[in-house]
This record gives C-alpha cells, sequence and structure tokens, in this order.
C-alpha cells in the first residue's frame, strides 16, 4: 500500500521542499499549515492542503477521519510546523509553547487516535545550548540557552514518552537541524520567513539593497574572527535525510535523534564575504553587541545519520548552498 504522510507547516520553508521530495518519491501527502508565516503559492498542488491550525482539535480530527474514510489514512507525520526565531522566543513564550509544544502534543494524541506509528520530527541545534565539545554528538549534553531550544527539547521528550508506551508501536526520529540554507533548484520555492532572522538570507537582501544596514550582533566570541560560528546545510540535503528516516521508520527502525550539517563551521564574517563574492557587492555592515541567547560557535558531527540512515550531504559546499539561496532570491 502506499504510505501517506501528513506533513504540517508543508507551507513553510523546509516543509514545502519536503512535500516535494515525498511526492517524487510517490508518497501520498497531505498538507496542514494556518498560512501564518507560510505561502500558499509554496504548497505543490499534488498534496491535499488543508488550511488549519494545528492545534485545533476538531477540525485536524475531521482531516484524520476524512482521509480514512477515502481508504487512505495517513500512516507517518512529518513535522516542521513551529515558530522558529529563536531570538523572539523569550519575549513570545506562550505563541512558542502553544506552537512547539502544545500543538505538537495535540497531534500526538490524534496520531495515537488513529493509530498512526511513525513521526519525523524537526528538532533543532538549540538543544544543545552553549557546546562543551566541537563537532557536536547526539550525546552531548542538552541544555538549551534560549526558549525556542526549551520548547524543541520539551517536545523531543514527548515523543520519547510515547514511543516508550507499551503495545503502542510508535517509533520516531527527530532529526536536529544545524543552519538550514539555500533553496530549490527550480527556484520555484525557497527560504521566506516574515521578519527573516537568518543570516543567508538576511545577506542576500541586503545585497539585493533591500536592507541598507547589515547589522551583525557578536565580534568578541572566541572563534578566529570574533564573530559566530554555524554549520550551513542545503534544504535539499536535509528533505532527503526525512525520507531515509522514514523508510528507516517503515523499516522497523527504532526511535533514535539525529544531528544534520555538514560539520564545517564558518563565521558570520566569512558568510558576509562569500555573499559579497558572489553577487559582485559590498555590503554596509554594522557591528553590533552580542544578543542573548547566540552560542559561539554550532557545529555537528553527523555521522551516526551517515552510518545509520545512510545519509551523505549532495551540497556540503557552502558557496554552492549560497548560490542557490542566491538563485531564489534574485528570482524574477
Ligand atoms: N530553518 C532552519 O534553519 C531550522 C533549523 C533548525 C530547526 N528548524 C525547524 O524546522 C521547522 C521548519 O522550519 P522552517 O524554516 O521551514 O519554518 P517556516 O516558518 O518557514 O515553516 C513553518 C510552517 O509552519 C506553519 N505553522 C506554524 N505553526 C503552525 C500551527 N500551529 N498550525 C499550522 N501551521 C503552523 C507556518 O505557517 C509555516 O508555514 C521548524 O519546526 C523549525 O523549528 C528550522
Amino acid at each position: 500500500m502506499k504510505h501517506h504522510v501528513l506533513v504540517t507547516g508543508g507551507a513553510g520553508y523546509i516543509g514545502s521542499h519536503a512535500v516535494r521530495a515525498l511526492l517524487a518519491a510517490e508518497y501520498e501527502v497531505t498538507v496542514v499549515d494556518f498560512l501564518k508565516r507560510g505561502h500558499l503559492e509554496f504548497v505543490h498542488p499534488d498534496a491535499h492542503f488543508f488550511e488549519c491550525d494545528i492545534g485545533d482539535m476538531a477540525m485536524m480530527r475531521g482531516i484524520f477521519q476524512q482521509q480514512k474514510e477515502k481508504g487512505i489514512p495517513i500512516d507517518a507525520v512529518m513535522h516542521f510546523a513551529g515558530r522558529i526565531e529563536a531570538g523572539l522566543s523569550a519575549a513570545e513564550r506562550d505563541d512558542f509553547f502553544y506552537n512547539n509544544v502544545a500543538c505538537g502534543e495535540r497531534l500526538l494524541m490524534l496520531c495515537e487516535d488513529f493509530n498512526v506509528k511513525h513521526f519525523v520530527f524537526s528538532s533543532t541545534a538549540a538543544v544543545y545550548g552553549e557546546p562543551e565539545e566541537i563537532p557536536i554528538k547526539e550525546d552531548a549534553v542538552l541544555r538549551p540557552v534560549n526558549y525556542y531550544g526549551m520548547t524543541k527539547l520539551e517536545f523531543e521528550k514527548r515523543l520519547e514518552i510515547e514511543a516508550s508506551k507499551p503495545d503502542r508501536g510508535f517509533s520516531y526520529v527527530a532529526l536536529r537541524y544545524f543552519n538550514a540554507a539555500g533553496a530549490h533548484e527550480s527556484a520555484e520555492i525557497g527560504e521566506w520567513h516574515p521578519h527573516e532572522s537568518h543570516l543567508i538570507p538576511r545577506v542576500l537582501q541586503a545585497a539585493k539593497g533591500e536592507i541598507k544596514r547589515l547589522d551583525i550582533y557578536g565580534t568578541d566570541y572566541p572563534t578566529k574572527d570574533g564573530t559566530c560560528v554555524r554549520d550551513y546545510i542545503h534544504v535539499q540535503d536535509l528533505v532527503d535525510a526525512h525520507l531515509l528516516a522514514l523508510e528507516y521508520l517503515f523499516g522497523a527502525g527504532k526511535s533514535d535523534v539525529f544531528n544534520l550539517g555538514n560539520g564545517n563551521g564558518f563565521t558570520v564574517k566569512e558568510v558576509i564575504r562569500i555573499v559579497e563574492e558572489i553577487t559582485g557587492k559590498t555590503l554596509n555592515v554594522v557591528e553590533e553587541l552580542r544578543r542573548e541567547g547566540d552560542p559561539a560557535v554550532l557545529v555537528a558531527d553527523s555521522s551516526k545519520a551517515q552510518s545509520i540512515l545512510g545519509w551523505t550531504p549532495k551540497h556540503p559546499d557552502l558557496k554552492d548552498i549560497i548560490q542557490s539561496a542566491w538563485r531564489w532570491e534574485s528570482r524574477g
């Protein structure tokens, strides 16, 4: 039987890329997104689409029920929906808790009611906080330094409890992404967050002249040029890992967590230099003080995903990743 995957947040950046990959791999796909931060035009027309808050139990129950009655019951979930702006998370705790924990909890209740056994969750490097060792392995201490990371860790724990229920037969994979970047090769979908806080799209928007002054936060970190170091991973490589995780779960793989990154760290200033080289623009960079909740260095050890899921990033070069994001940003 064809598997049917519910993709929450499928109108957002990473979810919309996952939907295309699932459809290409011939999965049946249902997308749920309330479109507050996603885009209707990102939803592939071959997916069933419901504009709905995943916390709306009545409407969500109706969606599961309807697909079941059509003879194509949902049998797995990819859960992308959530709040992502770490910098806003302290000030907007209620909304982060609602979207990242409470909505997920309700989704798990429905999964139990409809006997959905497999779940792939978008977790984050933010669960590690300020790491003691670089590169970071999955068994590192989990001590988030921002509320966003706390909510993601909270839901990972919730998944662990669900998977430990006797007779439930539930299994999950939590994928801890480092910094997603890049766009679909068609340049039809890409990174597009309202109030963009991520570095690469912001720097590219500065190169387009949409941002006149590019603030960077903290130049006194213990790194080679004093700016924060991050590990950038192409969105298509992330999506490949999701499909492998799904196959792993359908193949009776046990619940687990995996880091997804390239294992190479780049400073904020290095990213800006690469963008200047690619776009031929010189940017007006303004050095500001550190922001709270930004760890100095986050670089992944993804060897576990490589050995257990058989995942190999196909676009590890940061220049290629930024080129692909630039094609999306400079689309007509
Ligand atoms: N972008 C990154 O670099 C990154 C890094 C680590 C983890 N993540 C995680 O990956 C996931 C996807 O990130 P993204 O960059 O695609 O974000 P995004 O904001 O582009 O997509 C999230 C989508 O979920 C929808 N959504 C949110 N709450 C909802 C709700 N209650 N009901 C229905 N729809 C809802 C939004 O409208 C949006 O379309 C998030 O969970 C995020 O925490 C992202």
